[in-house]
């Protein structure tokens, strides 16, 4: 049996690039911004120092006007990637640092629960509370960007108008959206993809999709990346469950830090109430049992079962009823057969346990769907995500992510994606200590 913790020391090392960390080499060879968060806790088992640089390194990219970009483009040398910063353009918006580069959209907003987390680990360590306390407005700037730019009726729900915003990128939820995109020849950019020379192509989102990516990349571009001509246009308009669940996990998080430093949090609770009660009231679905994203443009629920409504849990949102009803689901999974959790509702056709986003099991959920089952004491249910993880990365090594059939595992010695791959070290090290 491979030692699980060595190996996790091993890929964290092995992607550190001298102030952050790649997710994984050739295929993400930048700093990711969500990665980074997970990431961060994971460096703080063996080096606290790597954990606070790597979120000083992610802030040095904010734009003037909060955001946090998705992509940190710290070389300029490095040419496996696309959409690379040259692409991205991101000098467009006055407001985005020349220095580094950066992508000009942004990511699950997970900081401020990180921030939590290495508090609740270190509590006492002087060095981590001057950094906390130092990076603290950063991260608050960053939700006021989300509640200004990505909020404009005033709801407390924040969109997104690109599927990489979600952080899953092709998942089905986003398939009725992309559709609305009709494009002509002439309509886009030549354009050479990377991802598929160097994973699988059938473990990779399609050419339809990325056709569409970048449609919408450049629809971004046109309006410097933060202007209201995004909301008026963008055909793909979605009040994201995870992308909701973060900035709500965060912005509590946020409250608990400024309270025990005796910080004005009076912005920050009035955020967290207002978005709390309108994701319980906009987002659940009775007949699906389970919180929906929210199609802006079509005016309607995402009528889907996927993972991010099950994070709702990690925040907290679901009553007590609900809860029950998340926690049944992933039991029933468990019975059938599956690696809780998969991506995307096994029951529907659009179902595929290898492809991306549409079916595998992602390390990162679990470890989010792993704390919020136990708030709300489903231990049982938490020991079997945390038990499932640690299985599959002991079979098949630190993937990006894996297959969700069991009898599929049986016969693979591999996972999918990108290999040595930094946030499945991170989260799957972080709950083998956990108990500890
Ligand atoms: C990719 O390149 O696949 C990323 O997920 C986009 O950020």
């Amino acid at each position: 049996m491979i030692n699980l913790i060595g190996d996790a020391e091993r890929v964290l090392k092995l992607n550190w690039r001298n102030g952050f960390t790649i997710p994984t080499s050739k295929l993400y060879p930048f700093q990711w911004n969500w990665d980074s968060g997970f990431i961060s806790i994971g460096h703080s088992y063996f080096q606290l120092d790597y954990a606070i640089q790597e979120l000083e390194s992610l802030f040095s990219s904010q734009w003037e006007n909060g955001m946090v970009p998705h992509i940190v483009f710290h070389s300029e040398n490095e040419k496996t990637y696309f959409p690379n910063y040259d692409f991205w353009e991101s000098n467009v918006n006055a407001g985005a640092p020349q220095r580094p580069k950066s992508s000009g959209i942004t990511q699950p907003a997970v900081h401020g629960f990180v921030l939590e987390n290495l508090l609740e680990k270190f509590p006492d360590n002087e060095k981590l509370i001057a950094f906390v306390k130092a990076i603290f407005p950063k991260v608050v700037k960053y939700h006021r960007f989300l509640y200004t730019y990505r909020d404009p009726e005033r709801e407390g729900l924040m969109f997104i108008f690109h599927p990489w915003e979600s952080g899953r990128d092709n998942s089905p939820l986003w398939d009725a959206s992309l559709d609305r995109i009709v494009l002509n020849e002439e309509d886009l950019p030549k354009y050479e993809r990377r991802d598929t020379s160097l994973a699988p192509s059938d473990e990779r989102p399609t050419s339809y999709q990325y056709d569409r990516y970048v449609y919408l990349l450049q629809l971004g571009k046109k309006y410097n990346y933060d202007g209201e001509g995004i909301f008026e246009e963008s055909p793909f308009l979605i009040q994201d469950t995870l992308m909701n669940v973060a900035l709500i996990k965060s912005n509590q998080s946020l409250i608990n830090i400024g309270k025990r430093f005796g910080m004005d949090v009076g912005e920050l609770e009035e955020w967290q109430q207002q978005s709390m009660s309108r994701f319980k009231e906009k987002l659940w679905d009775s007949s699906l049992q389970t919180f929906a994203a929210y199609d802006l443009r079509g005016g309607h629920l995402v009528p889907h079962k996927e993972i991010g409504g099950l994070a709702a849990l990690y925040a907290e949102i679901p009553t007590d009823e609900q809860a029950e009803q998340l926690n049944n689901y992933l039991q029933s999974l468990h019975t059938r057969g599956y690696y809780i959790c998969p991506s995307f509702d096994v029951d529907s056709p659009l179902f595929d346990s290898k492809r991306y986003w549409r079916g595998p099991v992602w390390p990162q959920m679990n470890w989010m769907i792993y704390y919020g089952l136990k708030k709300y004491g489903f231990e049982d249910t938490a020991r079997i995500v945390k038990s499932d993880l640690i299985e599959l990365a002991t079979k098949l090594g630190y993937y990006e992510y894996f297959e969700s059939q069991k009898s599929l595992v049986e016969n693979l010695s591999a996972g999918y994606g990108g290999s040595d791959f930094s946030w499945t070290a991170a989260c799957t090290l972080d709950l083998i200590k956990e108990d500890s």
